[in-house]
């Protein structure tokens, strides 16, 4: 099983970027804790991240053909980008949304996400493991197909 992990705009900078919202961990160390689960559950990963909302799009359009599910925080795309939902409504790939922090419980134009209706599920405010919770219950999903 394929999977691809898609980071946007920002988390590049985690581990020092807003540290009390995001946590200390850097995007390094999510990756190596995804990476960790994934052998663990036989899963084959791709990691991803980017700060363009283009090359997020083309991103999205590369897992046609190439992933059978994704792990996607689209950042703050998440909350404006039709161009995404749009890429995702085209390739019809699954996907878990995974954010950080708990966007429900953040300013009024962090509640509303473009893409939640078109994901698997959600995964808000665990942090790092967020992404390792996503990864297990997406294989699952996938799994049960
Ligand atoms: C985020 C939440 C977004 O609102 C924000 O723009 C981010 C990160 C999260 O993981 O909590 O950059 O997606």
């Amino acid at each position: 099983m394929r999977i691809a992990v898609l980071n946007g705009p920002n988390l590049n900078l985690l581990g020092t970027r807003e540290p009390e919202v995001y946590g200390r961990a850097t995007l390094a160390d999510l990756e190596r804790d995804v990476r960790a689960e994934a052998a663990r559950l036989g899963v084959e990963l791709t990691w991803f991240q980017t700060n363009h909302e283009g090359a997020f799009v083309d991103a999205v359009q590369a897992l046609k053909g190439q992933a059978d599910g994704a792990i996607v925080n689209a950042a703050a795309f998440t909350h404006t980008s039709l161009a995404i939902r749009d890429a995702f409504l085209a390739v019809q790939v699954p996907f878990v949304e995974v954010h950080l922090s708990n966007i429900f419980a953040r300013e009024a134009e962090r509640r509303h996400s473009r893409l939640a209706d078109l994901a698997l599920g959600i995964i808000a405010g665990f942090g790092a493991p967020g992404y390792v919770l996503a990864l297990s219950a997406l294989k699952q999903k996938l799994d049960a197909r």
